[in-house]
């Protein structure tokens, strides 16, 4: 059932080519130009007219959410809000019938998801599910949605259900961003194309697993971790800090790079690994910038970055190269090295990879 793997989460991040192309199948067809969402299609109009676009989950899937704040309002200019699920529930939040109401849940049966859900709805709001498992609660309780088609995910921390999101947000930030006029064909197209490469893009990170395997053993007895990013990437530190701390108990946290400055450079010494997502995009001088305050500092600099690059080679003590992609896209294929790096430090430790204490695949209670 572990398809010759020692666990489920091995399995599954190894599936990550496959459920990514799953997700896409039948949707997109980037050689005529076609991306096609079935559950959307009733709600075009809602969707292209919202005042507001607003995302509410837990945990990864509100990572997910993240990502996708970047691409609607890159693609689509329509702004949008993400939100805890638990917050927004009790927080007489500010909904109406202008605002489309986006739920993210792997599971469908996120009990705080479910109350976000009920409440905007009765405040007149179009609900959309994006869920993994067909005919969840959360599927049942929205007006519409798209399934994300990762199969079956079995490890607790979750892995292939995240980068299925991810694909399903994308697809509809592009074809938002179309209908409205604010993406222009030629550069949808464009888009479409590299968002079909994606899935190879991704069994390309997956051959890392050896190198990275050998940096985790290095980096095993760490207490601590921090996660660094900027624009697309801050949403992907943030999910690599949750991964490594949920399955390793390592403490593990998140930040957007800037933020660095503003206080988790004192946790800087020679003790404090830092792993920077400096892929080649918009912020990419700045995250140097960064990596070389955090190398003054003594911290141990792990980076993921564009395949070919060359400066952060002479400051970081590994370097870690992924594909070159849209910047858009960078998500999908920078979160894989990450979670095979929890993966080998937890594994290396001793710990229930897949079912970490304390943890549970549904959380059905708020
Ligand atoms: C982390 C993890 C949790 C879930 C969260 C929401 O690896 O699995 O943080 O993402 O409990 O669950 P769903 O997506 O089922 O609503």
């Amino acid at each position: 059932e572990k398809g010759g793997y020692e666990h489920f989460m091995l399995k599954e991040i190894n599936e990550q080519p496959r459920s990514i192309a799953d997700c896409m199948r039948g949707r997109l067809d980037a050689k005529n130009g076609r991306l096609v969402l079935g559950g959307l299609r009733d709600y075009m109009n809602k969707f292209q007219n919202a005042e507001r676009i607003i995302i509410t989950a837990c945990g990864t899937s509100w990572h997910a959410g993240l990502v996708a704040e970047y691409l609607f309002e890159e693609f689509a200019r329509i702004p949008v809000e993400v939100e805890y699920a638990s917050e927004f529930r009790y927080r007489n939040p500010v909904v109406s019938e202008k605002d489309f109401v986006i739920a993210i849940s792997q599971s469908g049966e996120t009990a705080d998801t479910l109350a976000a859900i009920e409440l905007a709805k009765s405040k007149g709001a179009t609900i959309f599910g994006v869920c993994n498992v067909v005919g969840s609660s959360i599927a049942r309780a929205t007006h519409a949605g798209s399934y994300t088609h990762a199969g079956p995910e079995i490890g607790v921390a979750s892995t292939k259900a995240f980068t299925a999101q991810i694909s399903v947000l994308t697809m509809m930030a592009l074809k938002l961003g179309y209908q409205r006029g604010t993406l222009p064909e030629s550069r949808y197209i464009q888009l479409l194309s590299e968002l079909e490469t994606i899935p190879g893009k991704v069994e390309k990170a997956l051959k890392l697993n050896d190198q990275i395997e050998k940096i985790a053993a290095e980096y095993k007895d760490s207490r601590n971790f921090l996660y660094l990013g900027r624009g697309y990437n801050f949403p992907v530190a943030l999910e690599g800090a949750l991964k490594l701390k949920e399955i390793s108990y390592i403490h593990a946290e998140g930040y957007p790079a800037a933020e660095m400055k503003h206080g988790p450079i004192a946790l800087i010494d020679e003790e404090m690994p830092v792993v920077f997502i400096a892929t080649k995009d918009s912020s990419y001088e700045k995250v140097v910038s960064n990596i070389q305050e955090v190398k003054a500092r003594k911290g141990k600099i792990i980076a993921v970055v564009t395949e070919g690059d060359t400066s952060v080679r002479n400051l970081a003590d590994h370097v870690i190269e992924i594909p070159a992609t849209e910047e858009a896209f960078v998500p999908l294929l920078a979160v894989v090295p990450l979670q095979i790096l929890s993966y080998h430090i937890a594994v290396m430790r001793g710990c229930n990879v897949d079912q970490p204490r304390n943890l549970a695949k549904s959380v059905t209670v708020e």
